[in-house]
């Protein structure tokens, strides 16, 4: 065993050395000095990786180098990031950078090759079906509203599958008030099961274990593929909380896509067709015309749930944070809704909630307020140069600091640092879901997130039903704060009080 182990360590240290200490080229970004021996910087990144970023930037520039256990990673906290993030892929992969980083192929099985078929569908296809996801979104966004209510602040009224102002009349300690401790689990409830029903479908979705997978999956696998930098991947890809929910996906989906082909074969006219994620890959085929098989379906619907709903949570939590924290913020989204509703009803369809320019101007500027430390990477397959001469070597992996081009002061002027919707109105192409260059939540370039469409609906969605039928506000008064964990930036747990409105607003 002893053996074993210093066999394995020696592998280690060897690995490390020969990736850290190759000869540097002039004008490749400077390595950020004081770094950890075998860890490097990976102990500062670890514990605060936004203010560490912002000392690094402060001492080096927009752009320097980062030494981690076993690689450099390149920082880039500005423009310069939307060269690399544009350039082709054989230039600049993000496949090859995230499954280095991640190891996401090789846990999820060959989801980049031969083609990533679901992408696209992801773009075209569910984008496409959010009108019809919003009905169901909508009673179900309550209906969990409700049960979390219910469960945290113990005298909430629990709407059921009654859909709209029904709700309203059947009980007076309705109009009590609710609170919830703490902001993120309440939008992770919501958000985690509802995308979860877009995607796996609302007859999956009724296997409680398989939910679970979708809310817990991404937070497992990315501790998995951390913790597992140095162990090959076959050993790594049986870890208990990767085969847990892979059989979790495996035991349901499998079934489900051969029932619903039998139905279409056999039984079309009693074939209700389902508005999911799901039925858009059971119908899917490849250029050769064959249906996909069902375990690949399985897997893509599990990577689609990897990529959209942490990512969604996050975002949305921050958002919701503006809204109940930021009292002028949350006014003005009020007397929108107020506004919209006049003219055009209550109706929460995909044009009903992106005809609301505020609404949309805050989810954007919370998203680029406060975000994720990082969430582009590309790996450099060969020598780059950038237009002002920088020079990236082959095999370089770069991160793009979201924090650090969102909130560019060369973008932003001197209000950069500052909380405000407003300056998004003034623009007709700056929509939450635009990537641009000083606006980068979404990626860029060929791979920019085909997701985005979905996850503001989503976002816009449960907001617009908060506002609509809560007064919502946090205790304090103020926006909760925020910390950076690991590469999130999570806001501290803050009680948020919660009144159901007699009336909703719209
Ligand atoms: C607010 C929520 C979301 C955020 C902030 C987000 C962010 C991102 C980012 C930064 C990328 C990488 C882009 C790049 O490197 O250029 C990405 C890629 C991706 N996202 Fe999203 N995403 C979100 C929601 C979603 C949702 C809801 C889905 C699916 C339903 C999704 C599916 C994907 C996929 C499949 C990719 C890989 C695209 C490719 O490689 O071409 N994302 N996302």
């Amino acid at each position: 065993m002893s053996l074993l182990v210093s066999v394995f360590g020696f592998a280690i240290v060897a690995f490390v050395a020969v990736r850290l200490t190759r000869r540097r080229s002039a004008n490749e970004p400077p390595v950020v000095g004081g770094n950890w021996p075998i860890l490097g910087h990976a102990v500062y990144l670890a514990l605060h990786p936004s203010e560490f970023i912002a000392k690094c930037r402060e001492e080096y520039g927009d752009i320097f180098t980062l030494a981690t256990p076993g690689r450099y990673i390149t920082i880039i906290c500005s423009d310069k990031a939307r060269e690399i993030i544009r350039l082709p892929d054989r230039k600049s992969s993000f496949h090859h950078a995230t499954d280095e980083l991640m190891r996401v192929n090789s846990l999820f099985g060959n989801i980049f090759e031969p083609g990533s078929y679901h992408f696209p569908l992801i773009r075209t296809r569910l984008t496409a079906m959010i009108d019809e996801l919003n009905l169901v979104m909508n009673r179900e966004m309550r209906r969990i509203i409700a049960r979390f209510l219910e469960q945290h602040a113990g005298k909430s009224c629990i709407p059921g599958a009654i859909v709209g102002q029904d709700s309203y009349t059947d009980s007076a300690h309705c109009l009590d008030h609710d609170s919830i401790p703490d902001i993120r689990a309440f939008v992770e409830a919501v958000i985690s099961e509802t995308v979860g029903i877009a995607l796996v479908g609302e007859q999956c979705a009724k296997d409680s274990a398989l939910l679970d997978s979708c809310r817990h999956l991404a937070h497992d696998f990315t501790t998995v593929m951390s913790a597992s930098e140095f162990l090959p991947s076959f050993i790594a890809k049986r870890a208990p909380a990767i085969m847990r929910h892979r059989n979790n996906f495996f035991r349901v989906i499998i079934p489900e896509v051969l029932r619903r082909r039998e139905m279409m074969d056999n039984l079309p006219e009693q074939f209700k067709r389902p508005a999911d994620f799901l039925q858009v890959l059971v119908e899917s085929r490849s250029k050769d015309g064959d249906l996909r098989a069902p375990e690949d379906i399985a897997l893509r619907l599990m990577h689609s749930v990897f990529a959209s709903v942490h990512t969604t949570v996050m975002t949305c939590t921050q958002t919701l944070c503006d809204v109940v924290g930021r009292q002028t913020v949350r006014e003005r989204l009020e007397q929108e809704q107020i506004d919209y509703a006049k003219v055009n009803g209550s109706v929460t369809t995909r044009a009903a909630l992106d005809d609301m320019p505020f609404l949309d101007a805050v989810v954007r500027e919370s998203m680029r307020f406060s975000n994720l430390s990082f969430n582009v990477v590309r790996r450099a397959m060969t020598d780059i140069t950038l237009r002002d001469g920088t020079f990236i070597p082959e095999g370089r992996v770069c991160a793009v600091s979201a924090h650090g081009v969102n909130c560019d002061y060369k973008a932003y002027g001197e209000t950069h640092n500052a909380y405000l919707p407003e300056r998004h109105l003034e623009s007709p192409i700056a929509k939450a879901s635009s990537a641009g260059p000083a606006y980068v939540i979404f990626g860029g370039g060929s791979h920019v997130c085909p997701g985005r469409f979905f996850a503001i609906n989503q976002i816009k969605l449960l907001v617009s039903i908060l506002l609509r039928e809560y007064e919502i506000r946090t205790e304090s008064g103020k926006r909760p704060k925020n910390v950076s964990h690991l590469i999130d930036v999570v806001p501290l747990p803050e009680k948020v009080i919660m009144k159901r409105r007699a009336m909703p607003l719209a």
